[in-house]
C-alpha cells in the first residue's frame, strides 16, 4: 500500500511538471509554514522565498496544490500584512511570515512558540508531542485535532506569554487539516501518517532519534526524491 502510494505520488509530480525539489541556500528564505516552504524548494514560489506577490501565490497554489484563487487571494491579503514597511505592500518573504502574533501563533504542531525559541524552523522537540498523537498508520481528522490540542494544552501550561488570536485559532485548525487535504483523502479525512511525517521534516531528524523509524523514511525519500 505504502509502495502503491510513492509510485502514485511520482506519477502525479511527473504529470504536472513540478520542478525538481532544489534546497534552500543560505540567502533563500523560509518560514514557518511548511506548505509554502516545500513550493519555493520546488521553484513554484520564488527558490529566494522573498517577494512573493499575489500571482506568485495564485501560480504555486494551484500548480502545487490545486486551489484556486479562492484560496489564495484571502490567503495573500493576510499574508501581506506581515510584509515589513518598505515593499508597499504587494508582497511578502516567507520569513517575514514568521512575525509573531501577526499569522505565525503558539502552539504549533512542528515549531516551539516564539517564547522558547526561534518559532521559524523545524523542531524535533516540538513534534515528538504531535507525534505522541500520531502513532497510527494513518491520521484522521481527530488525531489530527488530538495533536492540536495537545500542542495548546502545553503551550499553555508551559509559556507565561501563551496565546491565540481569533485569526490564529482559525489559521491552527486550517493548518491541522491542510495536510489530510493535500495529501489525503478529502472524503474521508484520512492521510497515511508516514509521507506527512517526512513532509514535516523528520527525515533528517529521525537518525537522531532513539524510536528512530528512519527505514521507513529513507524507502520514501528514495521512492520520491522530489516530494519535499
Ligand atoms: C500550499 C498549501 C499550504 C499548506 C499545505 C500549508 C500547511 C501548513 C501547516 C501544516 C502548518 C502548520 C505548521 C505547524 O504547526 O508546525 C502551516 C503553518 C503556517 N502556514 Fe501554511 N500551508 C499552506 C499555505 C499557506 C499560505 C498560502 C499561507 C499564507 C498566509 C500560510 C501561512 C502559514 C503560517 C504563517 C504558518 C505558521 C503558523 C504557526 O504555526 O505559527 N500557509 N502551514
Ligand atoms: C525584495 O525583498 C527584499 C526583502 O527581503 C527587499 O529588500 C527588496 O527591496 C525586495 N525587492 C523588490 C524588487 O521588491
Ligand atoms: C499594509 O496593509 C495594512 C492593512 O491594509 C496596513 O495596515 C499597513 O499600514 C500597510 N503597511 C504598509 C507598509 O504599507
Ligand atoms: C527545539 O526546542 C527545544 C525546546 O525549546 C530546544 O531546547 C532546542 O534547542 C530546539 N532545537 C532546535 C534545533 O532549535
Ligand atoms: C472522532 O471524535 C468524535 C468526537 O470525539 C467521535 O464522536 C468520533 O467517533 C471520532 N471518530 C473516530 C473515527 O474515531
Ligand atoms: C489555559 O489554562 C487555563 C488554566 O488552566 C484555562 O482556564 C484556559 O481555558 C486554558 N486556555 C486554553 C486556550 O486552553
Ligand atoms: C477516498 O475514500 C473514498 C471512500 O473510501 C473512496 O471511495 C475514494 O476512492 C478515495 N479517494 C481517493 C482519491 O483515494
Amino acid at each position: 500500500m505504502r509502495l502503491l502510494f510513492g509510485l502514485t505520488v511520482v506519477a502525479k509530480l511527473a504529470s504536472a511538471y513540478i520542478p525538481a525539489w532544489t534546497a534552500p541556500g543560505p540567502d533563500d528564505a523560509r518560514g514557518p509554514c511548511p506548505g509554502l516552504n516545500t513550493l519555493a524548494n520546488h521553484g513554484l514560489l520564488p527558490h529566494s522565498g522573498r517577494n512573493i506577490t499575489q500571482a506568485d501565490l495564485s501560480y504555486a497554489m494551484s500548480v502545487g496544490v490545486s486551489q484556486d484563487e479562492t484560496i489564495s487571494i484571502p490567503l495573500f491579503e493576510v499574508a501581506v500584512t506581515t510584509n515589513p514597511a518598505g515593499q508597499a505592500n504587494t508582497s511578502f518573504n516567507l520569513d517575514t511570515l514568521g512575525t509573531h502574533n501577526i499569522v505565525e501563533h503558539d502552539a504549533s504542531l512542528s515549531r516551539v512558540d516564539a517564547y522558547f525559541g526561534n518559532q521559524l524552523v523545524f523542531n524535533w522537540t516540538a513534534f515528538q508531542r504531535t507525534l505522541e498523537e500520531w502513532q497510527d498508520d494513518v491520521i484522521t481528522v481527530n488525531s489530527s485535532a488530538a495533536a492540536r490540542a495537545r500542542a495548546i494544552r502545553h503551550s499553555n501550561a508551559t509559556n507565561p506569554e501563551f496565546g491565540l488570536s481569533d485569526l490564529a485559532k482559525g489559521f491552527s485548525t486550517g493548518e491541522s487539516i491542510a495536510f489530510i487535504l493535500v495529501f489525503g483523502n478529502v472524503t474521508t479525512g484520512i492521510v497515511e501518517t508516514s509521507p506527512v511525517v517526512y513532509w514535516f521534516g523528520t527525515f533528517l531528524s529521525s537518525f537522531a532519534s532513539p524510536t528512530s523509524v528512519s527505514f521507513r523514511f529513507l524507502l520514501l525519500y528514495w521512492l520520491r526524491p522530489n516530494f519535499v
